[in-house]
């Protein structure tokens, strides 16, 4: 049978030839991770929230959007040129022509900000969706959360000098070499006076370095760099590295918001800030969780560990590792294949079966012009050993199914 629909949370949704929405992919999308009680990726939310609201009450706490959004806006309200590769279908899942599963939490800052309201600001939880590839930190579905902070711009002096952030730790370690803009790199917005994208962007690193304090100050040697960055919803813009447990971090993205996206949310007369951060990258360093899939584990051995979160420091104790099961695939490809088109058949045949896929050959025949690839897949199950002829079985499926729906042809 033909469906020409598909339903998201208790909504309809006309599919068409643009639908890439895999299995796999649907099911995950009631689970809702950030609002499961003692869930690591809950635990680290509230955190956040903690630190914010202690800054100033009057943040608004958003966690229940549906991941369902159009295109105008993941894309176009953020200002997002019409050939962005984060577009393609090889990236993206698409619903329909018009609509994707949100590839991040920026996708609702219109709506939110044209919604009239009170606040200062917001921070918003999602589930957040991208193609990509297959090992222990990647997974098609992750959890971002976005801050935003909105001043008014006449009284941004004292709108932002109100706010009470704790003082950092003496001798503090903070590089900043990006300053507060760069005419070549990292320009102020034409529609900005260069004091008051100043004050914004001050308020904005003192709020994040001060979060990081709060999140990982256990860490003696703890330590922050700024980096430039582009987005093309904020300028200047940065990202944030933090030197946690002897390794550098790549924390969140952010920047001084677009004057276009608070004017044509019904905000000109403001001026402000905006962070996006990952927080599975920072539940696996906080709590040592080593591998991705298990935060959608419902093993209580997985979610038990962190019931007292709030009494005592908690580092994961893996429970077991199992054996590891390896299979190689390879095949010609047909033009317009791409590499994630072989991962998300693997995440449909082999579940959470699947660790690891490696691209382990390429090879260009001169004369048919053809390239041949060899992926190796790593089956391991968090919970049980897997047998051969368990793997087996998968590995057949995912062998048929890249060749009927990629139009692979099998090699060997
Ligand atoms: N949305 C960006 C991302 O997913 C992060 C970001 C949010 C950057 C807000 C700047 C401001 O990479």
């Amino acid at each position: 049978s033909t469906s020409t629909s598909t339903r998201i949370l208790g909504a309809t949704f006309p599919t068409d030839a643009a639908t890439n929405l895999s299995a796999s992919v649907l099911e995950r999308i009631p689970r809702r991770l950030h609002k499961v009680p003692n869930h690591p990726i809950a635990i680290i939310k509230e955190r956040i929230e903690d630190y914010f609201v202690k800054t100033n009450q009057n943040y608004k706490i958003v966690d229940s959007l549906s991941p369902a959004v159009s295109t105008t806006q993941n894309f176009d309200q953020l200002l997002f040129d019409k050939d962005h590769s984060s577009r393609s279908p090889s990236d993206t899942y698409y619903v329909n022509k018009d609509t994707v599963l949100r590839t991040h939490t920026s996708a609702h800052q219109s709506e939110v900000l044209a919604g009239k309201q009170s606040n200062v600001g917001y921070l918003l939880t999602a589930d957040v969706y991208r193609r990509d590839e297959i090992d222990l930190s990647h997974y098609p579905v992750f959890h971002q959360m976005e801050g935003i902070r909105i001043f008014d711009r006449k009284a941004l002096l004292s709108e932002s000098s109100a706010d009470t952030f704790a003082p950092l730790p003496k001798g503090a370690k903070i590089t900043d070499p990006t300053g507060l803009s760069n005419p070549e790199t990292n320009p102020l917005q034409v529609a900005h006076a260069q004091k008051d994208s100043e004050l914004v962007a001050l308020h904005l690193k003192r709020a994040l370095e001060g979060l990081v304090w709060h999140l990982f100050g256990s860490d003696k040697n703890l330590e922050i760099r700024w980096i430039e960055a582009y987005f093309p919803f904020t300028s200047p813009s940065w990202e944030m590295e933090v030197m946690y447990q002897g390794k550098w971090l790549e924390l969140l993205g952010c920047g001084v918001i677009q004057q276009k996206i608070l004017d044509d949310s019904g905000n000109p007369d403001k001026i402000g800030w905006a962070f996006g951060l990952g927080l599975e990258r920072i539940a696996m360093v906080m709590f040592g969780i080593p591998d991705i899939r298990l935060f959608w584990s419902q093993d209580s051995r997985f979610l038990s560990q962190f019931e007292n979160h709030t009494t005592k420091q908690i580092t994961f104790q893996p429970y077991s590792k199992y054996p590891a099961c390896y299979k190689d695939v390879s095949f010609w490809c047909p033009d317009g294949f791409h590499d994630n088109d072989m991962f998300e058949v693997v995440r449909d045949m082999a579940g959470d079966l699947a660790e690891d896929v490696a691209l382990i050959d390429t090879f260009k025949n001169p004369k048919t012009g053809r390239t041949s690839k060899c992926f190796r897949i790593n089956y391991r199950s968090m919970d049980r050993t897997l047998s051969n002829e368990d793997v087996d079985i998968i590995q057949d499926k995912v062998r048929e199914e890249v060749a009927r729906r990629c139009g692979v042809e099998l090699r060997g």
